[in-house]
């Protein structure tokens, strides 16, 4: 049996989950429901990422305790996920007491290893992204993601030795030990470590109380990133001892927007190689854009997951987000054009299929399910689309057998045929791909598989409401 662990990033806990989350988090379960169909040790992990600036000024904002201002949030991304169907196998917050041990023990270790040390940081740290810039990075000395001003910091700090991975990290990139997808992305940080190469970055503030302090200087609080990125290590239960042996590690896909990309493939790796552990695989996909631009709050253009589920339910919600474009580019989606493919692919296709075939059955079988054996293709296609997660491709491929399904009857036409035995092969036959593309759909749309196999495995076709009403 393979092992395969799989993560989201954490989410920030300061506005309510956007579709850009939702998304990821859709590509993660689709993939963690395939492994486990294939039988592989799978580990799913998701949560959220609760310390830093940010969070703190906007539970300050909002009169709230920070503590409580976090656990709201946490509660609001866990309904989402059990609307969605994210069946994740931990989900991992970064201001429990079990992960905030583990960072204080790792950063212990860094800091006995030579690979912390103090020194000064100036720079212009952008408090959406959390990060500091380059004044290259900026647009009139604001972040172009987040239309603020990035502010001025100059401060005592700790920093972690990365310069020294460069080479490492570039050679590693290049052939494969620190995969990076697809192969833009890849370039593209290539040539980022080339141009720019590997500076240390600063691990601490001092001037910021909503974190875990460090270990060794209680005046400090660890940068957010720092203490976010470990939570792929805390999450599978880890005790920050680089001696013991990690089940699943490393990660075989971290999935993620391309947005966090450049941290994720030089500060996770240099603190990885600093830990002496191995690295893990990055598959990168693209943003939602909205009128052009990233959905953001700050931006204020956001499709809500809410109104989504509302309008398409769980199962349409995910199709309409996996759909949506190749990934690993970026995706125009608007409320109209979803609504248009719903009522393509979801009411007359899919749900129209299953529909008019139980109302045959009904009609001319008395409702009898088809005597004829139950036989499903062996498809290879379909699951080694998802391995590479080429989501969009793959649902294609699975409408495919659905409009050759509505061709097959459309052409021995069943409301015609009089010879019973006749009718109960072709109805059999159509129930049969029904079958087939159920079971195709698992890890796509579970709820939809699990209704249409407990319509048709069992003896009687029992007439439903429909899967997907349309939506005028
Ligand atoms: N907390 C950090 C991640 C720490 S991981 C150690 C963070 N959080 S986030 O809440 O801002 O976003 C996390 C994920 O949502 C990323 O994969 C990001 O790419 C994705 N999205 C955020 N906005 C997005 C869109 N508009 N479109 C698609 N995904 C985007 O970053």
């Amino acid at each position: 049996m393979n092992k395969f662990y799989i993560t989201t990033p954490i989410y920030y806990t300061n506005a309510d989950p956007h579709i850009g989350h939702a998304y990821t988090t859709v590509l993660c379960d689709v993939l963690a429901r395939w492994n486990r169909l294939k039988g592989n040790d799978t580990f799913f992990l998701t949560g959220t990422d609760e310390h830093g600036l940010k969070i703190e000024r906007k539970a300050v904002q909002n009169k709230k305790d920070t503590q409580v201002f976090v656990d709201e949030y946490v509660s609001i991304f866990k309904d989402l996920w059990k609307k969605l169907n994210i069946d994740y196998d931990n989900f991992i917050r970064t201001t429990s007491t079990e992960h905030k041990k583990v960072v204080q023990s790792v950063l212990q270790t860094l800091y006995e290893a030579g690979d912390i040390y103090k020194g000064v940081y100036r720079g212009l740290y952008c408090v959406g992204c959390e990060q500091f810039k380059n004044e290259e990075e900026l647009l009139n000395g604001k972040c172009p993601d987040h239309n603020i001003e990035a502010e001025i910091v100059e401060e005592e700090c700790y920093l972690m030795k990365m310069n020294k991975w460069q080479k490492t990290l570039i050679k590693r990139i290049k052939n494969n030990e620190f995969e990076i997808k697809p192969q833009y992305y890849k370039k593209e940080m290539i040539s980022f470590l080339e141009r720019q190469g590997l500076k240390d970055i600063s691990i601490s503030r001092k001037n910021l109380k909503w974190g875990i302090p460090l270990p060794f200087d209680q005046k400090h609080v660890a940068y957010v990133w720092i203490d976010a990125l470990l939570n792929y290590l805390t999450g599978i239960g880890w005790d920050g001892n680089v001696r013991n042996v990690l089940n699943y590690w490393p990660p075989n896909c971290q999935v993620m927007g391309k947005d966090i990309l450049r941290v994720h493939a030089t500060i996770w790796p240099s603190l990885l190689l600093n830990l002496g552990l191995s690295l893990p695989k990055l598959f990168i996909h693209g943003l939602i854009l909205s009128r052009g631009k990233k959905m953001s709050k700050t931006l204020g253009n956001i499709i809500s997951p809410y109104e989504m589920f509302k309008k398409f339910g769980s199962d349409g919600t995910r199709y309409l987000l996996l759909s949506g474009g190749s990934f690993g580019e970026d995706l125009d989606l608007t409320m109209e054009r979803m609504i248009e493919k719903y009522n393509a692919d979801l009411a007359n296709g899919l749900g129209n299929l299953v529909q008019r075939t139980i109302g045959m059955i009904n009609k001319n079988l008395d409702g009898r399910n088809p005597n004829l054996a139950i036989k499903l293709k062996k498809d290879k296609k379909v699951g080694k689309l998802i391995e590479e997660l080429k989501f969009e491709e793959a649902l294609k491929e699975i409408w495919q057998i659905i409009a050759s399904a509505d061709a097959y009857i459309s052409e021995k036409k069943p409301w015609q045929l009089d010879n019973k035995k006749e009718l109960n092969k072709v109805l059999g036959k159509v129930r049969n791909d029904i079958l087939e593309i159920s079971s195709l759909l698992t890890p796509f749309m579970p709820e939809t598989s699990k209704k249409i196999e407990e319509v048709f495995k069992g003896p009687e076709i029992k007439i439903i409401p429909p899967l997907f009403p349309r939506i005028f």
